[in-house]
């Protein structure tokens, strides 16, 4: 069982990779970078069979999401916690948000 988290998370190769910081996948003038480090999916023999499956759901998803609402914290001096709980998967801890209409 490979541990991804262990390359997902790790600070050498994002720089603070807790910190949310999407410009991370893009290059100088904006465009797409392609990181090899980056494996949500595994890689190799165990590949997940549905990442373009899972990619195109979540592109519909989240763009419809994000279109149609704005995401606040209920308390932006308390954000969520990124501490997540170990089970089969691991998972983020509860927590609350605001989903403001546009
Ligand atoms: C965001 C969504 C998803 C993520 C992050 C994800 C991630 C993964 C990962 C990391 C593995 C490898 C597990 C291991 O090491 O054994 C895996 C395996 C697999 N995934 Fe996904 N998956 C997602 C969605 C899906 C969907 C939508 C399907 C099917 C419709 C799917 C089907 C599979 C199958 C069949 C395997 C087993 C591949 C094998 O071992 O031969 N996954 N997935």
């Amino acid at each position: 069982m490979p541990n991804l988290d262990s390359v997902l998370s790790d600070d050498k190769i994002w720089g603070y990779a807790d910190v949310f910081r999407p410009e991370r996948f893009l290059d100088g003038s904006g465009q797409l970078v392609k990181r090899e480090e980056f494996i949500p999916f595994s890689i190799g023999r165990r590949v997940c069979l549905g990442e373009s499956l899972a990619k195109m759901e979540l592109f519909l998803f989240m763009t419809i999401l994000i279109q149609r609402f704005e995401f606040k914290p209920v308390d932006p001096d308390n954000l969520p916690t990124l501490k997540g709980v170990f089970g089969v998967t691991h998972a983020p801890s509860k927590y609350e948000a605001r989903a403001v209409p546009r």
